[in-house]
């Protein structure tokens, strides 16, 4: 079989080129920058015998069908939106390797017997709205419609924004898809963190997607001169902040595997002689235990209601996305496993601390993920790296358990999967 990673490469590089900021990969939710990437991606689905459509959210979708038209379909996908100056792995690569893994079983005239389809969904990473998972959870049915009127950093709401790329928010549940259609979702991705490049593999089995909240939170006291305002007599919003960065800093150092940052931070008015009289801040809380997220979450607030209270300021917070910890389905673990070992790998479980559209998939239907060693465990940057190597060996794997479930059943009846 020829090599399936130099042609993902270069679609990777093709969708790399499509960005907002020259010089970087900026490709944000309902974009027009998104519209060209997927218009991409619609052709690779086309060329590879897929049946393309972007649905009302728009998330694309290749589908090929079994013996059988019309039944249920395994999902293979990733996103192919990005944060700000991002790398070109994030997302993209397991939406062009699932173009590749089905390509190379159209080529071969493997025959399977459930329909196959390809997903890039079109909002993972949250960048532009105060909403996550906005594609993958209108997949699911689970976006909540209140959020359409969530606005961006220039006033631009969803529904707006749906408009402006041409799709109907009135129209958006359409994107849901009913559990039945689903027999599970299948994601390949760059790990984004050291394990595997520490385990010296090329590829990794995820057990499971850690669990996360984000809070906008505000802070208000005065603005002042900066000259005159007498240091004991001042009520910093910013320097409240930053004591409850630190906070947040402190609490997550007591538990392994908990993480908290603080990504965004907005001063006012914002200048140089002016003691800042409010200041806005997100906080990102994860951890691999919902009950430890949840624990750390209260200590948290709890000593910001402190500083607030010592600082003479008032404090305000609202949840932006909260996401309860998915574990991986065990028995499509097994599957992957399988073909981890086949490939001459050994098998190695290990959890996935970043977000994925799985955790939204999950409502529909089984979840499982294989990672891909990164560079340095590097991601939300634009050094983020997978070698062609890492990138072969991947796919490979994944086209591995889709021909272990082709010999699992029998081609000519439908597929029966325990779920
Ligand atoms: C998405 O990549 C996230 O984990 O924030
Ligand atoms: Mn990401
Ligand atoms: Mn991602």
């Amino acid at each position: 079989m020829d090599a399936l990673a130099p042609r993902i490469q270069a679609r990777l590089d093709a969708l790399a080129a499509i960005s907002a900021d020259e010089g970087a990969i900026t490709r944000l939710y309902l974009t027009p920058e998104q519209a060209r990437a997927s218009a991409l991606v619609v052709g690779w689905m086309r060329e590879a015998g897929l049946t393309p459509r972007v649905d009302a959210a728009g998330n694309v979708i290749g589908r090929i069908e079994a013996v059988e038209p019309g039944a249920p379909a395994l999902v293979i996908g990733s996103h192919l939106d990005t944060v700000r100056d991002a790398g070109q792995y994030d997302g993209p690569l397991g939406v062009v390797t699932g173009i590749a893994c089905v390509e190379a079983l159209v080529r071969e005239g493997v025959r399977l017997p459930f329909a196959v389809e390809v997903v890039g969904f079109a909002d993972e990473e949250g960048t532009r709205f105060n909403a996550t998972l906005i594609g993958s959870r209108a997949f699911a049915g689970t976006f909540d419609p209140d959020k359409l009127d969530c606005p961006d950093g220039q006033g631009v709401t969803i529904a707006g924004a749906l408009r402006a790329a041409g799709l109907d928010p009135d129209r958006f549940h359409e994107a849901a898809r009913r559990a039945g259609e689903i027999l599970a979702y299948l994601e390949l991705h760059i790990e984004q963190g050291p394990g595997l490049e520490r385990a010296g593999l090329p590829v990794g089995l995820v057990t499971a997607i850690s669990g996360a909240t984000r809070l906008a939170v505000t802070l208000e006291g005065e603005a002042g001169h900066a000259g005159t305002v007498a240091m004991d007599g001042r009520r910093d919003a910013l320097a409240g902040a930053a004591a409850c960065i630190l906070a947040v800093e402190a609490r997550c150092r007591t538990d392994a595997g908990l993480v908290g940052t603080v990504g965004s931070l907005t001063a006012t008015p914002g200048a140089v002689n002016v003691i800042p009289g409010r200041v806005g801040f997100s906080l990102d809380l994860r951890a691999p235990d919902d009950g430890l997220r949840r624990a750390a979450l209260a200590d948290i607030g709890s000593a910001w209601e402190a500083i607030a209270a010592e600082r003479n300021l008032s404090l305000t917070k609202r949840i932006t996305h909260d996401a309860p910890c998915v574990p991986c389905d065990p028995a499509w673990m097994e599957r992957i496993a399988t073909a981890i070992a086949e490939e001459g790998y050994p098998v190695h479980p290990l959890p996935s601390g970043a977000g994925h559209d799985g955790m939204a998939v999950v409502a529909l239907a089984p979840v499982a993920m294989l990672f891909v060693r990164c560079r340095g465990g590097i991601s939300h940057n634009p050094a983020e790296f997978a070698s062609l190597e890492d990138i072969e060996a991947g796919a490979r794997v994944l086209l591995r358990v889709l021909r272990g479930l082709a010999a699992e059943h029998d081609a000519s009846g439908p597929l029966v999967l325990d779920p």
